[in-house]
């Protein structure tokens, strides 16, 4: 098992982009996945945005910001995304088909690794993959 050290997150919206900004913040490379580039645009906007918010009330430093931000790279293409991805995070909108289709695609290009859970909601969402599933 490798070293985590690059993590692919999979929508970048309000959880997508506060979670590309937790692990860029600790020093992971981030690739964050989005419908276009104007949202991926505002993601990273978003990210600037709170950290200088965090610096203005002493947590964090401005010295830091571009150097976070320079560990996210952003891309429309899932298949490029999870090249070389040791960990991926799915925070697409909610709606189950979306969240269906877009473990498929990951069951395609990825090992998944089942998290125990016993919310109806999320074993939903992984639908009929059939990727190496660990319970
Ligand atoms: N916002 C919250 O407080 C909160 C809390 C807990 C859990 N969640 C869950 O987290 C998930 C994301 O919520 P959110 O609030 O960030 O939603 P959001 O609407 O802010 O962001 C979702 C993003 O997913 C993108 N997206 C849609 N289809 C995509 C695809 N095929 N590929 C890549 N990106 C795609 C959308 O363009 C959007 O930017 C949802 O399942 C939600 O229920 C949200």
């Amino acid at each position: 098992m490798p070293e985590i050290r690059n993590i692919t997150i999979i929508g970048a919206g309000l959880m997508g982009h506060g979670i590309a900004q937790v692990f860029a913040a600790k020093g992971y490379n981030v690739i964050l996945v989005d419908l276009n580039d104007g949202l991926l645009v505002q993601a990273i906007k978003n990210i600037r945005s709170n950290l200088a918010l965090m610096a203005d009330n002493d947590i964090g430093a401005y010295k830091d910001i571009d150097p976070v931000i320079s560990r996210i790279r952003s891309t429309t293409d899932m298949s490029e995304a999870t090249t070389g991805a040791h960990f991926v995070v799915e925070a697409v909108s909610e709606n189950l088909n979306l969240k269906q289709k877009v473990f498929h695609e990951l069951d395609r290009l990825c090992v998944l690794l089942k998290l125990r859970q016993e919310q109806n909601s999320v074993t939903e969402s992984w639908g009929p993959i059939s990727g190496i599933h660990r319970t």
